[in-house]
């Protein structure tokens, strides 16, 4: 009997506990592609499921990780085969099916993209679902601008030192974008401007910048992890025909607007998914990584093992995590 290592997270009455234990291949899903995985991610969703907040998993014990990549142990699907690398992210992994935070995975075809010409293992999963994200976001502001790109264009990112922050920071400063990064984090600043931010500004301090209920027209293109109140500021302070994406909730799931940045100057707010897109709007987004976006994210990403998550599980969930943690199933 084949076993493989997890990190699986079990409900007790005093909260979930977590614990590398030895898992049965057998007591995988059903599937078409069993996969040993190599790497994983953390993102802030996982954090969510191995402590069993809500919303997230619905039965434990449980194995978290949303992002996995390695390589097809077994297939019964024509178009993959044994040996063949793939990346799988998003719709059911580490929410209700076992997850990348396992040593294998077992998904149906329609889940795994093949890991591009140009990306390593190790890049994908430095990206996984937050790089994915950040570069929808990306995506989704350009066919908004029909295009055109982002030269000379003046943008502002959210959570900034964060998972979809940071790399929505690198992808817009790499297409010529002068970005303003929002951080909680005042000990962050030179890490940000590394990153290419060519200004910092503290959370708290965005107020005396953009004002309510519309401000000053400053920037073309926003993108936001936050909501509540940053959001509501960074939709008063877009340029005629600016927008901003939206993916995330860590400062809360509602913000205030009034109609004027629509109505005066014709401002937009996209919506991101990454989890229940298609596969198609996924590969497109992995194959601009790994050619027209490729990035250099070693300074980004902290490389940790199965027995080291926790903490790093604990640290995204007060807010305190900077950049991306690979984690390494090898
Ligand atoms: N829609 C989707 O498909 C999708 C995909 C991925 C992620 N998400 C969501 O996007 C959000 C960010 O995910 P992530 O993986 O990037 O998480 P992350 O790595 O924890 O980054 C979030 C960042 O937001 C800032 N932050 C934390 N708490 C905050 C608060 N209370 N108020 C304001 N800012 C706060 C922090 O950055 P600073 O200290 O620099 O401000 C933090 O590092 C989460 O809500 C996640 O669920 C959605």
């Amino acid at each position: 009997m084949k076993t493989y290592q997890a990190l699986e997270s079990t409900k007790t009455e005093e909260g979930n506990t977590l614990a590398l234990v030895e898992k049965n291949i057998d007591d995988l899903p059903e599937g078409d592609l069993l996969i040993k995985v190599s790497y994983s991610s953390l993102n802030y969703k996982d954090a969510m499921s191995a402590t069993g907040m809500p919303g997230v998993t619905r039965s434990y014990p449980h194995t978290p990780g949303i992002d996995a990549v390695g390589e097809i142990e077994n297939s019964s699907n024509a178009a993959f085969k044994e040996g063949d690398k793939v990346i799988v992210t998003g719709y059911d992994l580490g929410m209700n099916t076992a997850g990348g935070f396992g040593q294998y995975i077992r998904v149906p075809a329609n889940w795994a993209v093949h890991l591009p010409n140009g990306l390593t293992e190790i890049e994908s999963m430095s990206l996984g679902t937050a790089g994915l994200t950040a570069g929808l976001s990306i995506q989704a502001l350009d066919s908004y601008r029909s295009g055109i790109g982002f030269k000379d264009t003046k943008s502002i990112v959210t959570g900034a030192t964060g998972g979809v922050g940071s790399i929505a920071l690198m992808l817009l400063s790499k297409l010529d974008s002068k970005v303003t990064a929002v951080t909680g984090k005042k000990e962050q600043i030179e890490f940000l401007n590394g990153l290419g931010a060519s200004e910092v500004i503290l959370r708290d301090d965005l107020e005396e910048v953009a004002r309510k209920p519309i401000g000053k027209s400053i920037w073309d293109l926003g993108v936001d992890v936050v909501s509540g109140d940053l959001l509501t500021l960074l939709l008063t302070s877009l340029t005629p025909g600016g927008a901003v994406a939206c993916s995330g909730l860590v400062g809360g799931p509602s913000f205030e607007s009034s109609i004027f940045p629509f109505i005066l100057r014709g401002n937009a707010l996209l919506g991101i998914d990454s989890v229940e897109i298609s596969l198609e709007q996924k590969a497109l987004i992995w194959k601009k990584f790994a050619k027209d976006w490729k990035l250099d994210l070693n300074d980004l990403t902290k490389e940790v093992s199965l027995d080291r998550l926790e903490g790093e599980i604990n640290t995204i969930l007060k807010g305190n995590q900077v950049g991306r943690i690979l984690v390494n199933l090898n």
